[in-house]
């Protein structure tokens, strides 16, 4: 079956941190978007969180037609999925929950609508069990904030067609994105696999007093995860070989690989090391809300966003590339 490959429709399920990003990444591409989710004075919060991604919307140009108000906020499963091209599920993260879930919203949708689940790590074949037409359904993990960060990995299951991924990275470039096929099914993905070691190491750092959460938190952002933005690890150590390039940089920090710089394993959650990182966090956090920090980050990421696409134009590549 051909899959709706333009949508005017999107739907989104749970409108949590990750469901409203979608609400208003799709309203800012003037798209109809149609959302349910059960948590009472949920439509209130997900309009506030729309209303203050919005101004970094607008700064980064909204597409014809977008208008807030073209946010419809309905009391049932069925209601939003029913007449939805693109369906985009970001309920909390619990197998038995998706699973049932999915079950209701395959029921319900148009057989060629594309069904896409946010999960962050789950297996598409395991939550997509018991959904009707399992060959247009999908993993479309994103990144917060979803409305401005271009990178969203597509995995499918055992009965995902190939022309459904195709279709759901068409839509998602529609909705100004960066798609990543990922293409075995393996838990956490890529991403998610790469941020958590450097997570559990952070961890360590603080458990074992080596560092305090803003230290750890200076370590990336004045360094590497300057380059990060718009280099990746494979090509920036390219780079950090010299002319000789990849082959001279493995054989010089090669045998590094063997020292036990890194633990990999997880400390245990203590409460000890809870409180550490709460409280020195805390500290990083200061008087600022959420909110004010939400757009100071979303005004920093516009603008290294901006100075990335006219570098790379500057340089003869796509944003894209
Ligand atoms: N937070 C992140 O950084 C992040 C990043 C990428 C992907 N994700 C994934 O996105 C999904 C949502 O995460 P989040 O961070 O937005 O969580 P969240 O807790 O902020 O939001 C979850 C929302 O789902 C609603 N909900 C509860 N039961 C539901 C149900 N049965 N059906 C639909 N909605 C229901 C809740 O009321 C809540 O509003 C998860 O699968 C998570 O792994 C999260």
């Amino acid at each position: 079956m051909p899959f709706i490959t333009h949508i005017k429709t999107f739907a989104a399920l749970g409108s949590g941190v990750i469901g409203s990003g979608w609400v208003a990444r799709a309203l800012a591409h003037g798209l109809d978007v149609i959302a349910w989710d059960p948590a009472p004075g949920a439509e209130q919060a997900l309009r506030q969180r729309v209303a203050n991604a919005w101004p970094a919307l607008e700064k980064q140009g909204l597409a014809a037609g977008a208008a807030q108000h073209r946010l419809s906020f309905v009391s049932s499963i069925e209601e939003c999925v029913r007449d939805a091209d693109f369906i985009q599920e970001s309920a909390p993260e619990r197998l038995d929950l998706k699973l049932d879930l999915h079950a209701k919203i395959s029921a319900a949708a148009k057989p060629d609508a594309i069904i896409a689940s946010s999960t962050s790590g789950l297996l598409p074949s395991e939550f997509y069990e018991s959904s009707s037409h399992p060959e247009r359904c999908v993993v479309g993990h994103p990144f917060n904030p979803v409305y401005l960060l271009p990178l969203v990995e597509i995995v499918g299951g055992q009965r995902t067609a190939p022309e459904a991924i195709e279709a759901a990275k068409g839509i998602y470039t529609e909705l100004g994105m960066r798609p990543l096929h990922v293409r075995k099914e393996v838990p956490g993905f890529i991403a998610d696999r790469l941020l958590e070691a450097l997570w559990r190491e952070a961890l360590h750092l603080v458990n074992d007093g080596v560092a305090t959460t803003g230290e750890i938190d200076d370590a990336i952002r004045f360094g590497a995860g300057l380059r990060w933005s718009f280099m990746g690890t494979f090509l920036t150590y390219t780079l950090a070989g010299g002319d000789a390039g990849m082959r001279h940089f493995m054989q010089q920090f090669g045998p590094a690989l063997k020292l036990p710089w890194t633990y990999l394993p997880a400390p245990e959650l203590t409460e000890r090391l809870i409180d550490e990182v709460v409280d020195g966090t805390a500290a990083q956090v200061g008087e600022r809300s959420i909110a004010e920090l939400e757009r100071y980050r979303d005004d920093t990421l516009l603008a290294v966003l901006e100075a990335i696409g006219t570098s790379k134009a500057r340089h003869g590549m796509t944003f894209s590339e």
